[in-house]
C-alpha cells in the first residue's frame, strides 16, 4: 500500500532538532521516554493526542507545547524519522 503522501524521513530528522534534549539524539529517551522502537502510528497518534491537549502520562502538559506548532505533516515526517531510528 503507498501512502497518498509519502512521509519525508529528513524533513522528520530536521524537525527532531528541538526534541533530542529531552528524547536522546538516538530516541532512547531522557527526560522525556524512548521514542526509538515505537511503531509510525503509535508516535503519530500520541502526537496528535498531544496537539488536541490530551493526557498520556503525568507530564503532558509538556508535550501540549511541544506539540502545538507541528502540523499533520510534521507529525508524519517526525514519527517516520524515530520509528527509523534504532
Ligand atoms: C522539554 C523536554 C521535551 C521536549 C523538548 C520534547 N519532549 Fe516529548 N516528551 C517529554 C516528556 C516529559 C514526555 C512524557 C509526557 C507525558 O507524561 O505524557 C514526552 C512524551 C512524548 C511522546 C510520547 C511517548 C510515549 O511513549 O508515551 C512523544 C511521541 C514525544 N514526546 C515526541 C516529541 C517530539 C516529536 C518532540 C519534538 C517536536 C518532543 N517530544 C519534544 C519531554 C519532551
Amino acid at each position: 500500500m503507498t501512502p497518498a503522501i509519502a512521509a519525508d524521513v529528513n524533513a522528520g530528522k530536521a524537525k527532531y532538532a528541538t526534541c533530542m534534549g529531552c528524547h536522546g539524539a538516538k530516541g532512547q529517551g531522557g527526560m522525556g521516554p524512548a521514542l526509538a522502537g515505537q511503531t509510525t502510528a503509535a508516535i503519530e497518534m500520541k502526537l496528535k493526542k498531544y496537539r488536541n491537549k490530551e493526557k498520556i502520562g503525568a507530564q503532558s502538559a509538556l508535550m501540549w507545547g511541544m506539540s502545538a506548532g507541528l502540523s499533520d505533516a510534521d507529525i508524519s515526517n517526525l514519527a517516520a524519522y524515530t520509528a527509523s531510528l534504532k
